[in-house]
């Protein structure tokens, strides 16, 4: 698979370690693209696996973590060459691994509230933060457990941090229809109040966003924004990218999207839509799947057509800690856009 190679990532971030601009870290920031969940930190999740007595293991790597040195090893997911296709990523085994010390409500509390704080350091302003409920209720953990400390979290960093947040429900695209519309009832419809917009996540291979339709019908009458992501370098990125697109799904955002940049007719469709439309997109979540020439080329497309992109940082504890500066301050490197 095309790739930066890692020498090369190395290089990049000694070269952004070493040329960290004051400016960047005080601009006034909107995160619209970051997954709670991958915002756990090696650190935070042996905290919290010790305190609920869950043990920390790898099934990818055939292996218990027992002190936090070894779980940071496991953290430098920039190298491995992650799976495209219907296997387990190493991405999305330690994503969805990490959940596993979440269990009660001061846990969900703490993690959202640990990155209140760090966006209130970067100047994050405004944040859009997807959650994935079902990764949480499939473990046996009640949906209030997790609102009611997202929600806390939420009134606390408003208030303290004066950061304003407010949350996107993320479907899993690998579950059922049925499980989607499920925790569109128990969890969007009750929870409006915190909740902006609904999302599609999680492995896209075999899973188009068109089998959600009725999900995203309903949520566009009943007044949420939509988005779904479109990772790069899948095998059907085009055609789940015109579904985004086009009616009946016509989406309000895209997540990711990047492919779009190399297809001439979802670039016109892109450009045909109103000014609200946009593209989250998150540089440093690109490396392990695309050259470097792909991933400055394709943003350097969109900046050209005067499409809308916002650098989000979609799971940086899972893209070897870059948050939204890191992001950011990846763009210019060494003049590259
Ligand atoms: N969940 C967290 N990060 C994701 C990504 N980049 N793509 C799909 N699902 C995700
Ligand atoms: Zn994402």
């Amino acid at each position: 698979m095309d790739r930066v190679p890692y020498p090369t990532i190395q290089q990049w971030k000694s070269h952004l370690d070493l040329h960290s601009t004051p400016f960047l870290s005080s601009l006034p920031k909107l995160e619209l693209h970051l997954h709670l969940e991958g915002t756990l930190t090696p650190s935070l999740r042996f905290a919290l696996a010790a305190r609920n007595a869950i043990p920390l293991v790898s099934t990818r790597l055939n292996k218990t973590f027992t002190t936090l040195p070894d779980l940071q090893e496991a953290y430098q997911l920039l190298e491995p060459s992650s799976v495209k296709g219907p296997g387990l990523s190493a991405f999305f085994e330690a994503y969805m691994g990490g959940m596993e010390c979440l269990i009660r409500e001061e846990d969900f509390y703490e993690l959202a509230w640990a990155y209140y704080v760090r966006a209130k350091e970067m100047n994050v302003r405004y944040c859009e933060v997807v959650f994935d409920i079902q990764a949480h209720t499939r473990r046996g953990i009640a949906v209030e457990t997790v609102m009611s400390g997202l929600r806390r979290a939420q009134i606390d960093a408003r208030a303290k941090l004066k950061v304003k947040a407010q949350y996107i429900l993320c479907i899993l695209r690998d579950l059922s229809l049925e499980s989607a519309m499920q925790h569109y009832e128990n969890t969007a419809l009750p929870y409006k109040h915190m909740i902006a917009g609904i999302g599609l996540d999680s492995n896209e291979f075999a899973h188009p966003p068109s089998i959600f339709g009725p999900l995203y019908a309903r949520a566009k009458s009943d007044g949420f924004k939509t988005t779904a992501h479109s990772d790069v370098a899948q095998p059907d990125a085009l055609v789940h990218l015109k579904q985004i697109l086009t009616p009946p799904l016509e989406l309000d955002r895209i997540d990711h999207g990047l492919d779009a940049a190399g297809s001439d007719e979802l670039m016109a469709l892109i450009q045909s839509k109103d000014h609200g439309f946009g593209l989250t997109i998150c540089p440093w979540a690109y490396v392990r799947h695309c050259t470097e020439g792909r991933l400055f080329g394709s943003i350097r497309r969109f900046v050209n057509a005067g499409v809308k992109i916002c650098i989000g940082s979609d799971s940086p504890a899972y893209v070897e800690s870059n948050w939204v500066v890191d992001h950011l301050a990846l763009l210019p490197v060494e003049g590259r856009l």
